[in-house]
């Protein structure tokens, strides 16, 4: 059975149980600070089981988009060395919430593996939770019950804490669970030992691939468990290892889901699959990792130097790295990848199919740059491998280590695999050292303490009123306290909100709630898990009771304009440029909006123009907003509104249409294109490669980067006195560039009097020829004065300081002949230049420094002479 059957026959499977089958929600998460991938099946659930949200569908199953490279689940180190892990895979999960619990959870696992799978009931072996006094909880009698009507006990293993209780973070839902786990192993050595002693022991063959979770509790900060408000199931299974099992593979590799990737890898390089452990292990880790950034760039996060972005860069360089030193790769090679992967898996995924180009573009233009700056590392560390063995050493300092490391993305295996080929050892207790001061250094930047709601209200649901409203009547639901950075704020969920949290790009609303004796500022609004959340710098005196939310009305009123204007945007550059333009990214705030966008090359001014003056007719013509707020999703997508890749959109979506600019948004937009009042482009230029950012201003932002315009050109006109200021310019460029001219051959004639001067100068010392010497010339005149005599006298020793306008500075210059004695211009000038606080260096030959202190430069002179007499006639 191919993959794709599979996962389809798991549907068919918990549809005939009465599951709403759902797509993937991204992998890249959006609106939860507490994590930036998808990790798991539940986490698209997490408002649901936090009762944040009412829930809509009690029987839900799905194919989840999962990546554990970082935080609690991090499974990345494993990834290609063994046979089963993976950064990016597929997590089947059935789904409760508050509906059945763990019999028909158990039942139906049991039956969707045994009987349609066709798996071996002797080869399955499951675990239970054995209890824990610490968090007062008891073993789970009922799920052992449970499993003894299906398998034999002997084949029901009680497993503890870390294994057996499920918990998504350090917080929040949480719950006992079972796992069912396969016995992959030859009928051989199974007789020889048991299979139920290998569970859970990190035997490749014998692996767990579905877990049950019962979900009944919330872990609060610091550790206590409440009841969840109901129970629910979630359930996991590793869609990759339930392939290897029915396709009778003893490897998630040789599966078909990764097989169609490793052959066109091998046939890429040359070298087949299985001839090798480590080129074997490269072409697992390359198959592996091209699925978490291809899978990335679809769902919007394109590889970056901060958060999720770093972390796909990482992974990225990572692949890259394996290829470079395994696969001899010297070019791009992971974009050529691209086309396999979205052949197998383009219809399961429709974002990979449609962002194809989009993505291999990506992927090789972070290729081609990791492999440039590998190559810079590669050579840094040759000449620092040289220096070690001229001085006879044999180690590699572990700060060498780290700077290739944080630099250059060298990790240590690679730093040291090429020291053993040159025999030096690294220092790898100093590395760690280095390490681990990073990891602080980033650790207190992002200090977070969050604490636990206090619950005021009871609310089922916080009601968002901000479409129609900017003003509500409501209750506290519920605040908690913050702290970051030292700095103590509050959020604050209201039972009713007019206030718009940050989403879709829009940035969130600011205002007031008050009650007859308080007044409270929301400095911020966000949007968490389903809730809406307001942060506040104080709470009020007394949280109970009614207060009014009011939302700030002119930050609102710009912000709907810059949102509406985004649209017209979107729409005019899919006219002017192409349909291949996607929106990639946005921010919209009440001075300024921000858009990226899929494009290849720079706009040119006429595109530029072209755009703006669409967007203006459209806002002439004065669309009104037709929203729809309920619309099934099927239907907008017939209608053709634009979907944004890498959101999560439900099963009725909100529409919003001004004139042909029709779009999926939940943002808060104008009433009419009119309230715009005015577009302009402000910037264009590109963020990475194939994306574009535009920033533009609108309605009384715009007016006032008009008139500062004008103001520029009226004070540009007043200077040139004329009002055609163009040919005023051009004419003082002509004279600017002629008198250029001028002034270097003025120079030139200057140096050559003065090279001529110094050379009838030169006093001969043994062999040497000196010049020693004040010059009232700038730094630059000398050097270039000093780099003529060098080609021409080999046994020169000049060493000139010069004060012109209080500024000190000085050079030194060794012919070749002194400089193959032992002198160095470059350690004298590092060391003279502490003395007219200045700093610079240079090289052997010729060095030069600057400063702001005139008042020692008799003393630097007699020092850097003492040290190139010292230097030359040692
Ligand atoms: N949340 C559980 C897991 O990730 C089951 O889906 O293993």
């Amino acid at each position: 059975m191919n993959s794709n059957k599979i996962r389809e026959e798991f549907f068919k499977f918990f549809e005939s149980k009465n599951h709403k089958i759902v797509p993937s929600a991204p992998m890249v998460i959006k609106d939860d600070p507490t994590l930036m991938f998808t990790n798991a099946g539940m986490n698209q659930f997490k408002d649901l089981f936090l009762g944040n949200s009412i829930i809509k569908y009690h029987r839900i199953a799905d194919s989840q988009k999962c990546l554990r490279v970082s935080g609690k689940h991090n499974d990345l180190e494993e990834v290609g060395h063994d046979t089963y892990h993976h950064t990016m895979f597929e997590m089947l999960g059935n789904w409760s919430f508050g509906d059945y619990f763990k019999k028909e959870a158990i039942e139906w696992g049991y039956e969707f593996l045994i009987d349609v799978m066709g798996l071996d009931k002797n080869r399955m072996y499951v675990t239970v939770f054995e209890g824990s006094k610490e968090d007062n909880v008891d073993f789970d009698q009922e799920a052992y019950d449970l499993w003894k009507e299906l398998v034999p006990e002997s084949h029901i293993i009680n497993g503890n804490k870390k294994d057996n209780f499920w918990e998504m973070g350090e917080t929040g839902p949480c719950g006992p669970c079972s796992e069912l786990h396969y016995d992959l192993r030859d009928e051989k050595d199974r007789a020889e030992v048991d299979g139920v002693s290998l569970v859970n022991k990190d035997n490749p063959l014998v692996i767990e691939i579905w877990n049950l979770v019962f979900m009944q509790f919330n872990r609060k900060k610091g550790g206590l468990l409440e009841l969840l408000p109901s129970r629910h199931v979630d359930t996991g299974m590793g869609f990759e290892r339930l392939c290897m099992i029915v396709q009778g593979k003893k490897s998630n590799y040789d599966t078909d889901v990764f097989q169609l990737i490793i052959q066109k890898l091998s046939s890429l390089c040359s070298i087949p699959y299985e001839q090798d452990e480590k080129t074997d292990i490269a072409m697992r880790v390359i198959s592996d990792h091209l699925r978490a950034i291809a899978f990335s760039i679809a769902d919007g996060q394109i590889p970056s130097n901060v958060k999720a972005g770093y972390v796909i860069r990482r992974i990225l360089r990572r692949a890259v790295r394996y290829g470079y030193t395994y696969l001899n790769f010297r070019t791009a090679f992971m974009c050529k990848l691209v086309p396999t992967l979205v052949e197998q898996l383009g219809k399961q995924f429709p974002e990979l199919a449609a962002q194809q180009s989009f993505i291999a573009k990506i992927v090789e233009e972070e290729e081609s740059t990791f492999l440039r700056t590998l190559a810079t590392g590669i050579n840094m560390l040759d000449s620092l491998l040289v220096d070690i063995k001229k001085d006879g050493k044999t180690q590699l300092s572990g700060n060498s280590a780290f700077v290739l490391y944080d630099t250059f993305g060298f990790p240590l295996d690679l730093t040291e695999l090429i020291c053993r080929e040159n025999e030096i050892d690294v220092d790898i207790e100093e590395f760690n050292l280095e390490l681990k001061k990073q990891k602080e250094r980033s650790r207190n930047a992002a200090t977070v303490e969050t604490h636990d709601w206090v619950e005021v209200n009871a609310c089922a649901e916080s009601k968002f009123l901000g479409y129609d409203h900017l003003v509500a009547e409501t209750q506290i639901a519920r605040y908690r306290t913050v702290v970051t950075k030292n700095k103590k704020q509050y959020q604050i969920v209201l039972t009713h909100t007019p206030f718009y949290g940050t989403s879709g790009g829009q940035i969130g609303d600011t205002g007031l709630i008050t009650n007859a004796n308080e007044i409270v500022e929301v400095v911020d609004t966000v949007k968490e898990n389903g809730l809406i959340i307001h942060l506040v710098n104080k709470l009020p005196e007394s949280v109970d009771g009614i207060f009014t939310a009011e939302v700030n009305k002119n930050n609102r009123k710009s912000s709907a304009a810059n949102h509406t204007a985004t649209h017209l945007l979107h729409k005019a550059l899919r006219t002017v440029l192409g349909s291949h333009v996607e929106q990639k990214g946005s921010m919209v705030s009440p001075s300024v909006l921000r858009f990226d966008f899929s494009h290849y090359q720079k706009m040119t001014v006429e595109e530029i123009d072209e755009v703006v003056r669409l967007v203006n007719a459209k806002i002439r013509s004065n669309y009104i907003c037709e929203e729809e707020r309920e619309c099934h999703i099927d239907q907008a997508k017939g209608r053709g509104a634009m979907m944004l890749f890498g959101e999560k959109y439900g099963e009725h979506v909100r529409t919003i249409k001004f004139g042909e600019s029709f779009e999926l948004c939940g943002g808060i937009h104008a009433e009419r294109t009119g309230d715009i009042g005015g577009f302009s482009i402000v910037s264009e230029g590109a963020i990475s490669s194939g994306i574009r950012r535009i920033e533009a201003s609108t309605g009384a932002n715009k007016v006032e980067l008009d008139i500062a315009t004008k103001k520029l050109i009226v004070e540009i006109q007043s200077i040139f006195n004329t009002k055609s200021v163009l040919e005023s310019i051009e004419k003082l460029m002509k004279t600017n560039s002629e008198l250029g001219k001028t002034v270097e051959i003025f120079n030139k004639e200057k140096t050559d009097l003065h090279k001529q001067s110094i050379k009838k100068r030169l006093i001969e010392e043994d062999g040497i020829l000196w010049y020693i010497s004040e010059m009232k010339a700038p730094v630059g005149v000398i050097k270039d004065i000093a780099t003529q005599l060098y080609g021409e006298i080999p046994n020169i020793a000049f060493i000139s300081t010069t004060s012109i306008d209080d500024k000190p500075g000085v050079v030194v210059m060794f012919g070749k002949q002194c400089v193959q004695m032992g002198a160095n211009a470059g350690a004298i000038v590092k060391n003279v230049s502490k003395l007219i606080q200045g700093g610079g260096g240079g090289q052997p030959h010729i060095a030069s420094a600057g400063g702001k202190d005139s008042s020692k430069l008799d003393e630097l002179m007699d020092l850097a002479k003492s040290m190139a007499r010292e230097m030359l006639y040692k």
